[in-house]
């Protein structure tokens, strides 16, 4: 059996009590990543950001807001993974203050009209995993979101972030119920797979991150 760690959902980068930047991210595809998981006899933990749905039934769950926030659980949790999947739509920037109680509209610096936001970056949270793995024999699988390019663009993000493999799809894929998915190694393989379904593609993705994680044990 192995020790999945799934991340699935937006984060939430708050600028005052009230007000956040987030994305649009459903957190359907990191569910049904721990569904086969958990289907497929694995144990599971699930990294969610915030979000409405309900939570897979029968997986250990640790919510968090912010990246910040998801890069702490992370870190730590993936101590005890041999599979690490990050499928959370990660904020890249957060704003650079955040200020207590709400920001009036008024005497808040704005200026014609106009306000100025300052964003600073985010850790990028698999690039962290890449360069350093915490657990002998670790797998990791990130995905990509790419308008253009897909296997250019993938092929540099899999080696920039130090990943075994990277799922691609294209940005439209956001809120759906089907993906289509390009799949990378670092041995240079790549697959464009057909639509699927969301659940369909995870069991795929699952059984091929198994089959990976043995092969990297013999
Ligand atoms: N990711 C992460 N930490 C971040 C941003 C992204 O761990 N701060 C992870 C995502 O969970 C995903 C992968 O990195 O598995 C790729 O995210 P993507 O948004 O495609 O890549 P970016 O690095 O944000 O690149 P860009 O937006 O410039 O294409």
């Amino acid at each position: 059996m192995a020790q999945f760690l799934i991340t699935a959902g937006p984060t939430r980068e708050y600028l005052d009590d009230v007000r956040y930047l987030s994305n649009a991210s459903s957190g359907r595809m990191g569910f049904a990543l721990a569904r086969a998981a958990l289907g497929a006899g694995q144990d599971v933990h699930l990294v969610v950001g915030p979000l409405d749905a309900a939570v897979p039934k029968g997986v250990r769950v640790t919510p968090v807001i912010s990246a910040q926030d998801m890069e702490r659980v992370v870190r730590s949790a993936s101590k005890e993974a041999d599979i690490v999947i990050m499928a959370a739509a990660v904020s890249d920037f957060r704003p650079a203050f955040r200020v207590q109680g709400k920001i009036k509209r008024s005497g808040s610096g704005t200026r014609g009209g106009r306000m100025r936001l300052e964003l600073v970056e985010n850790p990028d949270i698999l690039a962290g995993l890449g360069r350093r793995r915490s657990r002998k024999g670790q797998l990791l699988l990130g995905f990509a979101l790419e308008k253009e390019k897909i296997l250019e663009n993938g092929r540099e993000k899999l080696r920039a972030k130090g990943v075994d493999l990277l799922a691609v799809n294209r940005v439209d894929v956001i809120g759906k119920d089907r993906t289509r998915l390009w799949i990378l190694d670092r041995e240079g393989r790549e697959e464009e797979w057909p639509e699927l379904s969301k659940a369909a593609a995870a069991k795929r993705l699952v059984k091929l991150c198994l089959e990976r994680w043995e092969e990297g044990r013999s």
